[in-house]
């Protein structure tokens, strides 16, 4: 296992790893866990989310909490716009910062599209809709932190304040099933990696590192 620092000099390439999961899941917690060890061994990182901190994000956030009500295919189109914004923002878009050589994790990519919003729509019609997110940058893995509904609803009951929109147990069941199906349709295309989120965090946390630094490493992406 090389020095994070020492590849970077060899290659200076970046790359995006995104955390998926149902609510609950512990993909937050893994999220930061990683950014946490990445930057210990000298790699030059971001953590980031979706939906963002924009005002695109901020929309979303308010139907989320059912303080503004629309059609199903708005929202899905509002997460589409979110992601591009999230890419390109002229200020501090991620590819930008992967292109000049840094690794971004985001807290959600566009498999949260595939497995939300199919929900509601065609899984291809979500799938075709993300394509110019998926054309500008594809993640280096996605990371799908695997846990039962009923799990996930108990992590979020012992620790939030509110519930949103999709945190019903049949809905969270039909998300994560989602997440498999796109898994499958697109594992051609798309490298796809699941972990066991049944555990405990640090247990979980080294099997995210495990998982990340082989392929970073291999790949020369640090
Ligand atoms: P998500 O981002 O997937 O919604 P979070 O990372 O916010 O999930 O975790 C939801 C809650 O569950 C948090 O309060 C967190 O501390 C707790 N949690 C996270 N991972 C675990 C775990 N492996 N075991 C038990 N509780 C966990
Ligand atoms: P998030 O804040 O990550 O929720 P949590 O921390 O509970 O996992 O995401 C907010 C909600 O938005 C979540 O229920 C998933 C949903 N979502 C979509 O429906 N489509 C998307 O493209 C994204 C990124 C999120």
């Amino acid at each position: 296992m090389g020095k994070a620092t020492d590849s970077r000099e060899n290659t200076g390439r970046g790359s995006l790893i995104a955390l998926e999961g149902i609510d609950g899941s512990g993909k937050s917690t893994q999220a930061a866990y990683l950014y946490e060890r990445l930057k210990k061994e000298g790699v030059c990182c971001e953590l980031t989310m979706e939906p963002t901190a924009s005002p695109i994000g901020a929309l979303i956030r308010q139907i989320l909490k059912g303080e503004f009500r629309t059609d199903n295919r708005v929202i899905a189109g509002l997460f589409v716009a979110d992601r591009l914004d999230h890419l390109l923002n002229e200020a501090d878009g991620i590819a930008a910062k992967v292109e000049s050589g840094m690794t971004v994790i985001t807290d959600r990519y566009y498999f949260s599209s595939y497995a939300y919003n199919s929900v509601d729509m065609p899984m291809d019609w979500v799938i075709q809709a993300n394509k110019p997110s998926s054309a500008i940058l594809r993640p280096a893995v996605n990371l799908f932190i695997d846990v039962d509904p009923d799990v996930a609803l108990e992590r979020i009951a012992k620790n939030r304040r509110h519930v949103e929109l999709f945190e019903t147990k049949e809905r969270l069941r039909l998300v994560r099933e989602n997440y498999r199906k796109a898994f499958q349709m697109l594992e051609n295309e798309e490298r796809c990696v699941i972990i066991d989120g049944n555990r405990p965090q640090a247990e979980i946390a080294e099997n995210v590192w495990g998982v990340v630094w082989e392929i970073l490493s291999k790949e020369a992406l640090i």
